[in-house]
């Protein structure tokens, strides 16, 4: 297969899955997707095409499905409401509601059935064609000095190779996780050796953790295509990611930066939480709220 030049090679399409049920986030996700869920005044996929706008990514595959078009739509002008705000001199709030509409373009990709996250990529190859590509999991919200994704672009770019995003995260968490078995070639840069879709505790290879940001080249669907069901019965994308790491060309980077889990109610609050606080005139109304229902 021959792909882009090195000195040519630029990333422009993130293919986002969202077509999942969203059964951890029940039943707040009965009707509204769990990607339109707010954390603080965003839904969450604001935050992930925000990490994406911020890396140069300009084209955003959404593999979505019939349920889930008001996540397209929140990325779209709403000529109705920009009316209102107009008339109402609300200009300030008018300019917030028209960025996010022009923020990126945006492509869908329906997923007809929900057959896991490797089939979700697959369905993006008429897409994605012969360029390489990023993949983000709407679930992961991150945020750093420099943001997540772009952070495995540059090392992509400058390696010419599929790039998976790592975090360590404790041993009783493993098994949420696709693992990954490296050798650190250079500070937080592993050569992925082999992986594993939620291991058990004690099969787990290492503690080092996908966290749902990928850079992937199109040889990545020669890999997802022959694959049969793996854990959960599911087309997993790290079984993909297997394959490439048995050919020697797949390479995990440490993100640096806060990572919250929105699919986990804990985490999906903190996060809610840890955005308010940034907000200079929220802060000081919820911090002496925050400070009475925590008497210790
Ligand atoms: C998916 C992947 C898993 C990865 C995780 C990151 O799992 O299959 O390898 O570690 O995203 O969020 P999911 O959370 O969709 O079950």
């Amino acid at each position: 297969m021959c792909y882009a030049k090195e000195k040519d090679m630029e990333i422009k399409k993130v293919v986002i899955p969202v077509a999942g049920w969203g059964t951890r986030s029940l039943p707040a996700s009965k009707n509204i997707p769990k990607e339109m869920l707010p954390v603080y005044n965003k839904p969450v996929i604001q935050y992930v095409v925000e990490e994406a706008q911020a890396s140069g990514l300009t084209d955003v595959v959404f593999v979505t499905n019939q349920n889930k078009t008001i996540i397209e739509d929140h990325f779209d002008y709403n000529l109705a409401l920009e009316d209102m705000l107009k008339r109402k001199g609300k200009d300030e709030m008018l300019a917030k509601i028209r960025e996010v509409a022009e923020m990126v373009n945006i492509i869908s990709v329906r997923q007809k059935k929900q057959l896991g996250l490797g089939h979700a990529v697959l369905c993006a190859r008429e897409v994605v064609k012969n360029d390489p590509f990023c993949v983000m999991v709407g679930d992961d919200l991150m945020f750093g000095m420099e943001p997540g994704i772009k952070q495995l672009i540059s090392v992509a770019m400058t390696e010419h190779m599929p790039v998976v995003g790592v975090m360590e995260v404790p041993s009783e968490k493993v098994s949420n996780y696709g693992i990954i078995e490296g050798e650190e070639f250079a500070p937080g840069m592993y050569r992925v050796r082999n992986l594993v879709e939620k291991p058990k505790v004690n099969e787990a290879p290492s503690r080092l953790a996908i966290v749902g940001r990928y850079v992937l080249f199109p040889d990545i669907f020669y890999h997802l295509e022959k694959l049969t069901p793996g854990h959960g019965g599911e087309i997993q994308l790290t079984d993909g990611l297997k394959g490439l790491a048995g050919n020697n060309r797949l390479l995990a980077v440490k993100i640096q930066g806060q990572r919250f889990d929105a699919g986990d109610w804990a985490e999906y609050l903190t996060a809610n939480i840890y955005f308010a606080l940034h907000d200079e005139v929220l802060r000081d109304a919820l911090v002496p709220r925050l400070k009475e229902l925590l008497p210790f």
